[in-house]
Order: structure tokens, then sequence, then C-alpha cells
């Protein structure tokens, strides 16, 4: 579905367009990584069942989606589903499994229009084969996508992936094609999911919880948080603007002192 901001989103992408263009503003983030908290809450407080938020959400990173589109955003990395997602009752991880591949067949002619290539991230094995099968074709769908990449973290956890990378290092090291003293934080990062990536500028999180649940744990360790208590599925554009004028306004030493 095209997007047509709200007059207040307009506005919004007007004001942020203009500061991020003037010499002496800081530059917006290239990346923006989210987890998207309180859809089963929001379905709650309407008496609908958990899987209606889950559904509900989707509108949301629609709507993320375009707005970080809209300022030309090209990381934007969604959490959408974990490693301990997996103990939910079988039937919301179904319907959350057949929600996801309904996403990544059905936004395909939206994500080509957009310049948007997607990318999975995490243990997809573990996803149901018909998901792991839409995830492959929508990525080599959009794989020419230069404009944005949209990221879902699926089956992911982070100490599962550090995990991963210290193993896969150790190997290499065993079969001398690494030396001990070549392990250096690139090295690491290159053996992530996110290989190739920046590492996230700000991390967004939804429903007012202060936790960062096992995301990204290497790769935001110099990102800005930014914590709303509004639900996922009523978290929309002008509320991701808001996010970005705050990060906007903040001084980003990385340890450093201000020169
Ligand atoms: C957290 O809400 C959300 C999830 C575990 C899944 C996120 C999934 C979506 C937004 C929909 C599918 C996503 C895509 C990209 C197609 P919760 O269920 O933990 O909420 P609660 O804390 O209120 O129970």
């Amino acid at each position: 579905m095209p997007y047509h901001p709200s007059p207040e989103a307009q506005s919004w992408i007007e004001r942020l367009t203009a500061r991020t263009a003037s010499p002496d503003s800081k530059p917006s983030p290239q990346h923006v990584a989210i987890i998207m908290d309180g859809n089963g809450r929001w379905a709650g407080e309407r008496g609908l069942p958990r899987i209606e938020g889950h559904r509900a959400g989707i509108q949301s990173v629609r709507s993320i989606a375009q707005a970080c589109r809209k300022l030309n955003i090209p990381y934007l990395t969604l959490y959408a589903f974990s490693t301990e997602n997996w103990k939910r009752p079988r039937s919301e991880v179904a319907a959350l499994m057949k929600l996801l591949r309904d996403f990544l067949r059905d936004e395909i002619p939206e994500m080509l229009e957009n310049g948007i290539r997607l990318r999975g991230l995490g243990n997809l094995s573990q996803l149901p084969l018909y998901v792991q099968y839409q995830l492959e074709k929508t990525r080599r769908a959009t794989q020419a996508g230069r404009d944005m990449q949209l990221s879902l973290a699926l089956s992911y956890g982070s100490r599962d992936e550090i995990t991963r990378a210290c193993a896969a290092i150790a190997r290499k090291v065993k079969d001398g094609k690494l030396r001990t003293s070549e392990i250096t934080p690139e090295v690491v990062s290159d053996h992530l999911y996110t290989t190739g990536m920046p590492d996230p500028d700000l991390l967004i999180r939804t429903s007012g919880e202060f936790r960062v649940s096992n995301y990204l744990l290497w790769q935001i360790a110099y990102a800005e948080v930014w914590i709303t208590e509004r639900l996922w599925p009523d978290f929309r554009d002008v509320h991701f603007y808001q996010a970005i004028s705050d990060y906007l306004s903040r001084d980003r030493r990385y340890g450093a002192v201000r020169t």
C-alpha cells in the first residue's frame, strides 16, 4: 500500500529532513533496531485473542518501514521472533508463523517499489519449512533493493549468535585459517548474523519494558536507547519520527569527552 503520510506525519518528515540537511546537524541514524513488544497486552485490553495483537502489529511494521524509508534510513531491524518465543503455546507460534509467511509473501511488490531488500537474521533452520521457503523467495526477489534493508530477527537470540560466532572462530583457529592474535572485534562482528551491517545507532522498545531481551547484545554497545509506553500495535510513523527527533538531540560521545 503506498504511503500517504497524515498532515502530522508530513510535518514531522519536513522538520526532520530540514534538520538532518543542515550542515551543523547530527547525522540521521543509519540503523534503527526495534523490539516490538506489547501485542498480547494490546489484544487483552480489547478482549481479543493474542494473535489479533500480532495481526495489528503488522500494520505497525508497515508504517515504520515506510517512515524509515521516507527518512532515508538504510537499515531497519525488527525483533519478530526470539529463540525464547518457541516456548509460547503451539497455537500462538503456529499463528505467528503463518502471519509471518503471509507478510513475506504479500509485501514483495511494496518492497520492490521502494527499493527495500529483505534479510532474515537468526537460526533460520529452526523455522517451519514453509516459512524458510517464503523467506528465501522474498530475499531473492528483493535482493537488488538498494535503498533500505529490512531485517527480521527470526528465531534469534543474541547469546546463541555470539556462541555460534565463537565456535566458528575457534574452528578457524584450529584449522590454521586464523591466528588467535588476529581475533579483533571486527572479526567477531564478521561472524555474527549481522555481518556486513553497521551497528544500530538507535534501539527502540515499545510497551514500557526496560529490558534488551537478548537482542543484538554485541551490536548495541553504543546504541542510543528510546523506550515508549505505547504498545507495538499503537506505535506508528509519528511515534517513530518522535524517536528520531529525540535521537538527533542526543550527544553521542562513545565514551570520550566532548571536544
Ligand atoms: C511481542 O509482543 C511481539 C512478538 C513476540 C512478535 C512480534 C510480531 C509481530 C509484530 C507480527 C509479525 C511480524 C512481522 C514482521 C510479520 P508480546 O506477544 O510479547 O506482547 P505482550 O508482552 O503484551 O504479551
